[in-house]
């Protein structure tokens, strides 16, 4: 962005209010080329996605003011159009629902809110957010220009805003909503489907903007959005972003702090340095709004989870985990580098940045604003080697891929690869309330054809015939094997063979299981090809296809097909025995679930046999259920389901989402922080279950009698699932000590003089626990990480002594890197860090 920009801002910001119809007197949030502006003030603003329904309501109030103490401004949330539309016209705003007492919730920690309306919302969310019943509209066409989709769009979005309006919730009202988003990432979409797509966004941008809400509207990820929307970025990183006009500001909407994981996939971490240095290098080009995308990822209960085959946890490796606590060192690295960009934001909002070589990879880039306002980025983009750098003649050195920024231009405040902030490791840690009085039920997988719910010529289409009202489709035909057939005497077995298309397939004949068969996130489509032991006579084939959550991105997803496709038998005296053209029956669902076995109230309207009467035979596709007592404390809850195979779990009759304990495959080497980050790059987990842990909110427990039902598709052993409660193991600190020339210069602010100050490291377990043991301590050179720590050649006597001394038998301690607190310098001249491991235990 050039200077020319900034001396005709105030014109256009007059411009803009005049464009998008308000006055300036009621207008109170605008924008211009800087800044999105708040009540006249250019705002730098640091935002972080929550999904209301991806937590519950007991759990808003403790995750918004997590966000508020991590430095968030802003709480960004998509709007789910499914669960609050399910059938047309019915509406529910419910529970986790409550999208008006999530809002509220974030206005009374005094944060802004940004409602990202969609309707379309990607966010790995069960078709993107669209209802189901959506698709059979006639004659409609998702997310371009078709008459009946624009009007079901408008009168969920009109419902919506409507919704905002009356409980006077956008800022023009005196409310937290500073922006709204209309559409997801149309530009790919635009692309492919040229002047349609120019068509619709143009209306869609009409139809947003006529809704009056006295606050901008975004488009994220269209370069095209129509004035007066404000197009935005998504990705890892978003410093080469600029807006498709002079007169926007350059904003971030999606940060990935992570990224999602899908069963049978490794999970995926993102280091806090290479974020906190995508962030830093946003702003230091002019950026001035980011949102990370999760700062808490939640849960996909139910079977809200998009796909196929995203996992019930959506933690996103976010900066709050999926249970609400705090990540660290990702929360407080972040929360160290929010406090050093507030401290330039004068600086930042006020002027363009002058930009000076200081090396091959080395910049400095410098925000001047006059009367002493001065902040300067010192960035080492080199992936390898720290870089020594003389900047207003002062000598700075910078790690690898990292920035330094300096709120005066003279002192560094933070480096985002100089992690300060404690690590915690987690446990899942058995809790006294075990799952006991075990009973089993069996679906019937034999007499399906009876209670079939219709007939009909050839293989149908899935999701025509279960509308998403379950997982589960039922396809069953019969097959008549001469007695004279070859295979019966000579051992040999038929083949069947299944194509899919999606997402995965169990195979009964003759009542018995007989295998099963996936597809996979990118590729759904499969072929299930098995021997199988068929009978003189009639045999019966049943296949039980399941959608393991409906598409939510891609072109058209809507026309995506699921289930069966063909079928054939090889193996037979005449060759081959096509059964796709022959009558197939067809069974909505399980029994259990049209029964509502879940359900406290239902649970007993079948006969259940006492597990421990029956053998464990690792008997797929049935059901059990168990009764626990809700435990003491308030430590997050999960179930350990690591003992079984596939299915859907739920408490109390509230479901906490598929399970399945699928094997992740991937590559898991060392993860450096340094160079570009891309979703593959930090696996962790490979050759464990993706998702071994579900979590159970606290809420929906009472204190006795809570009732567990799980459907188990392929088998294992419930009697081994337990329930954990997610407590901290150990807190450990890894901080290099200060730049003893950092200490030399002149500070003239007090908030840099703040920030400096706070060269002191905390170790903190859990609130209840206190530090029972120092596994490590040293004070010199120690390698590795926290788990692994070793003493290097330089160690300071004193280290472990003292740490105990600080820290033993409290609940937190602070902890100062330096010669002098450790007695003497261990080794001059040699740049020292602290490493200290610490056990955390409950205190009684
Ligand atoms: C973006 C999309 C989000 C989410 C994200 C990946 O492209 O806008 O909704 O799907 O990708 O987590």
């Amino acid at each position: 962005m050039g200077t020319k920009y900034l001396s005709s801002s105030f014109t256009l910001m007059v411009l803009i209010l005049l464009v998008m119809g308000c006055e300036m007197i009621k207008c109170s949030v605008s924008y211009d080329n800087k800044a999105v502006i708040i009540n006249g003030n250019r705002r730098i603003l640091l935002s972080g996605s929550i999904h209301y329904p991806r937590s519950t309501p007991q759990m808003w109030e403790d995750l918004t003011l997590k966000a508020k103490n991590g430095g968030l401004d802003v709480i960004d949330t998509y709007v789910f159009w499914n669960v609050h539309e399910p059938s047309p016209g019915n509406y529910n705003f419910e529970g986790r629902y409550d999208l008006v007492r999530f809002i509220k919730t974030v206005q009374k920690q005094g944060l802004y809110v940004h409602l990202r309306i969609g309707p379309y919302v990607c966010a790995e969310w069960n078709f993107g957010g669209f209802p189901v019943w959506l698709k059979y509209v006639p004659g409609i066409s998702f997310r371009t220009d078709n008459e009946p989709y624009k009007a079901a769009m408008e009168k969920f979005t009109q419902k919506i805003v409507g919704m905002m309006k009356s409980e006077k919730l956008f800022e023009s009202q005196g409310g937290p909503i500073i922006l709204s988003q209309i559409e997801n990432e149309y530009g790919k979409q635009r692309s492919a489907l040229g002047a349609a797509g120019d068509a619709y966004m143009n209306w869609a941008a009409k139809m947003a903007v006529g809704l009056d809400t006295g606050v901008p509207w975004i488009m994220c990820k269209d370069d095209n959005a129509p004035d007066p929307i404000i197009n935005t970025c998504n990705g890892f990183y978003c410093d080469k972003f600029y807006p498709n006009k002079p007169y926007k500001p350059t904003m971030w909407t999606e940060a990935w702090s992570g990224w999602f994981n899908e069963f049978g996939g490794t999970i995926h971490e993102r280091p806090v340095q290479d974020l906190a240095f995508a962030v830093a290098r946003f702003v230091r080009t002019g950026g001035s709004f980011i949102n990370y995308y999760m700062y808490h990822g939640g849960t996909n209960f139910g079977r809200t989870a998009g796909g196929p085959f995203i996992t019930t946890s959506y933690d996103y490796d976010a900066p709050i985990d999926e249970y609400g606590l705090i990540r660290e060192p990702k929360y407080g690295h972040l929360k160290e580098l929010h406090k050093a960009i507030k401290l330039c934001e004068h600086a930042l909002v006020s002027s363009e940045p002058t930009v000076v070589s200081l090396g091959i990879s080395q910049q400095a880039h410098v925000f001047s604003a006059g009367e002493g306002s001065c902040a300067a980025f010192l960035s080492n983009f080199d992936t390898k080697s720290a870089a020594k750098i003389m900047f207003n003649n002062r000598h700075y050195k910078l790690p690898p891929w990292s920035i330094s920024i300096l709120p005066d231009c003279r002192n560094v405040v933070f480096n985002t690869a100089k992690v300060g902030a404690q690590t915690s490791r987690y446990q899942m840690l058995e809790t006294s309330s075990q799952l006991h009085s075990w009973d089993t039920y069996s679906e019937d997988t034999t007499a399906l054809e009876d209670s079939s719910t219709f007939t009909a010529p050839g293989l149908v289409e899935q999701l025509n015939v279960t509308r998403d009202s379950s997982d589960y489709l039922w396809y069953t035909t019969s097959v008549d094997i001469a007695s004279s057939e070859q295979f019966l005497r000579n051992g040999q077995k038929p083949t069947l063979s299944v194509e899919s298309r999606g997402h995965a397939l169990h195979v009964f004949i003759n009542g018995n299981f007989a295998g099963s068969a996936y597809g996979t996130r990118t590729n759904t489509r499969f072929t299930f090809s098995s021997a199988v032991k068929l009978k003189a006579g009639r045999n019966s084939i049943s296949l039980l296809s399941i959608a393991m959550g409906l598409p939510n991105t891609g072109l058209h997803f809507e026309d995506w097909s699921v289930g069966v496709g063909r079928v054939k038998l090889n193996g037979l005296d005449q060759g081959q025995r096509d059964l796709t053209r022959q009558t197939w029956s067809y069974k909505v669902g399980l029994s259990g679930e049209k029964l509502n076995l879940v359900s406290p109230s239902q649970v007993s309207s079948v006969e259940w046999t006492a597990m421990a009467a029956i053998a464990q035979n690792q008997q797929p596709l049935r059901w059990y259920k168990a009764y626990f007592e809700a435990p003491n404390g308030d430590e997050p809850l999960a179930l350990d389901m690591g003992s079984m195979g596939k299915g859907q779990v739920w408490i109390n009759g509230q479901s906490i989402g598929r399970y399945w304990t699928a094997v992740a495959n991937g590559s898991c080497g060392v993860c450096h922080y340094t160079g570009p980050y891309r979703s593959p790059k930090c696996q962790a987990g490979c050759g464990r279950p993706t998702q071994r842990w579900y979590h159970v909110p606290r809420s929906w427990l009472q204190p006795r009698q809570n009732l567990v039902v799980l459907v188990e598709e392929l088998g294992g052993d419930p009697s081994r699932i337990s329930l954990v409660k997610r407590t901290t193991r150990s807190v450990c600190v890894d901080a290099v000590e200060r730049h003893p020339m950092v200490a030399n210069y002149q500070v003239e602010s007090t908030s840099t003089k703040r920030m400096l100050h706070q060269a002191k490291v905390h170790l903190r377990c859990a609130r209840g626990q206190s530090i029972s043991t120092i596994k490590f301590a040293s004070y010199g050179t120690p390698t590795g990480t926290c788990a692994s720590f070793r003493v290097g050649s330089c160690h300071a006597v004193t280290s472990q002594a003292i740490i105990e001394k600080m820290c033993l038998g409290k609940e937190s301690c602070k902890l100062s890197v330096s010669n002098s607190y450790f007695g003497s310098d261990p080794c001059p001249n040699v740049l020292k860090k602290l490493s200290v491991e610490a056990i955390c235990s409950n205190t009684a």
